[in-house]
């Protein structure tokens, strides 16, 4: 029998695998750097968020307005990396997108050097990159050139500027604003703890940015968000939507938007953006939707083992109700959660030991190889 030490973890499921103080994820709490999520998103905007994930602290007025100095002056694709974005086949994933052009632009990374300043800088470039490929890809697949990015304001009127090329409405950008504040951190999630391995092996942040990237691209991660809305939209009632529901779970089926790791009592940013959701599908007339959204979850919460959604399954529908299409919404995840992966790329090579777990072996027993013409 195996002895505790040599129990296989898949999935390394209540694996303690290194120590953060950039974020705590329990049942009862959602912590970035100590401040509760519900606060953060109550009080804060995303500059804020991503400058106390990558700086350690909230800013002062004077820090923030520096952080968005240098976030809009890094704003602008370089031209090699707007003509590499040209030739990807239209029918490319935006996430593969994302992941090839931020790799692209790495060969005219502007800053200098691996030290904590200089990462914290690079952390500030990549969020200002990966908005730029994904703002210009969109154009660029709606028949419409890149534009010049719109310094001084916040990042997610920013963003939706570039898309748009016209002013977003206040509720747009306040919406946007509070899901990248949710989507900025997570502990040791499959995205993160990828960026951690790269990190440990002393590669560099745009290596971790990248491989990052293409871990939170699948759908059991951040690809979840475009998932749960292509679910909701395939439904034209609530009624086909329960029924539906109701024949997957008896089928062992997987919801998409549902489910979580570490939380099995909900999540605590889906609560909050559910709440902000319904309020948008009011204003945009769009309760048909949301009887939809409720035929799904009502039978998966209320089963005799219950599964609560996670952030993904309201961020979806609140996209959809900002009128963005679903192609967008992982990359959107991708935009925020940067500043996360960063910051742990920093706390990683801080205090670095390499990445290096074992598994127990269960191919063939010890065998000889024989001549090709026995095999
Ligand atoms: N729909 C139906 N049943 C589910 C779901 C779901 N979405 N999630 C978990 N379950 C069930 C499992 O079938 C399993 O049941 P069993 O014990 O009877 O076999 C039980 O709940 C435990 O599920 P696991 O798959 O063991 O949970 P795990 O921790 O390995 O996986 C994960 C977590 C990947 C998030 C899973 O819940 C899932 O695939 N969800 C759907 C995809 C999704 O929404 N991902 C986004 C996650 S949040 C994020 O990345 C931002």
């Amino acid at each position: 029998m195996s002895s505790e030490s040599e129990i296989a973890k898949p999935g390394l499921e209540g694996v303690i695998a290194g120590e953060t103080a950039i974020c705590c994820v329990d049942q009862g709490k959602l912590l970035y750097r100590g401040y509760p999520i519900s606060e953060l998103a109550e009080k804060t905007a995303f500059s804020e968020v991503a400058h106390l994930l990558i700086y350690g602290e909230l800013p002062n007025a004077a820090q923030l307005k520096k952080f968005q100095d240098q976030l809009s002056a890094f704003h602008g694709l370089r031209p090699e990396v707007l003509s590499a974005l040209r030739t990807i086949p239209a029918d490319a994933p935006m996430m593969s997108v994302l992941r090839t052009c931020v790799s692209m632009a790495s060969h005219f990374d502007p800053v200098d050097g691996q030290e904590v300043e200089a990462l914290q800088r690079r952390a500030i470039w990549l969020l200002a990159v990966a908005s730029d490929v994904v703002a210009a890809r969109f154009r660029l697949l709606n028949g419409k050139e890149p534009i010049k990015p719109k310094p001084g304001v916040s990042h997610a009127h920013q963003m939706l500027y570039s898309f748009h090329g016209t002013e977003p409405d206040k509720l747009s950008v306040r919406l946007l604003d509070l899901t990248l504040v949710l989507y900025a951190e997570h502990d040791f999630n499959a995205s993160t703890f990828t960026n951690r391995v790269v990190a440990s092996t002393a590669s560099d942040m745009t290596s971790a940015t990248v491989s990052a990237i293409g871990a939170l691209k699948g759908p059991l991660h951040g690809g979840a968000n475009e998932e749960a809305i292509n679910l909701i939209l395939q439904f034209k009632s609530a009624q086909e939507a329960g029924v539906w529901v109701r024949d997957a779970l008896a089928k062992k089926g997987k919801i998409m938007g549902f489910g979580h790791r570490v939380y099995k009592n909900g999540d605590h940013r889906a609560v909050i953006l559910e709440g902000e959701m319904r309020k948008l599908a009011a204003v945009k007339g769009r309760q048909d939707l949301v009887a939809i959204y409720d035929a799904i979850k009502d039978p998966v919460v209320n089963k005799e083992h219950p599964i609560y959604p996670n952030v993904d399954y309201p961020c979806g529908l609140v996209y959809y109700l900002m009128g963005m299409p679903p192609d967008l919404y992982t990359p959107l995840f991708a935009c925020s959660r940067i500043a996360g992966w960063c910051a742990h790329y920093i706390e990683q090579i801080q205090n670095n030991r390499i990445y290096r777990p074992l598994s127990r072996y269960i191919g063939p027993p010890l065998r000889s190889v024989p001549p090709i013409e026995k095999r």
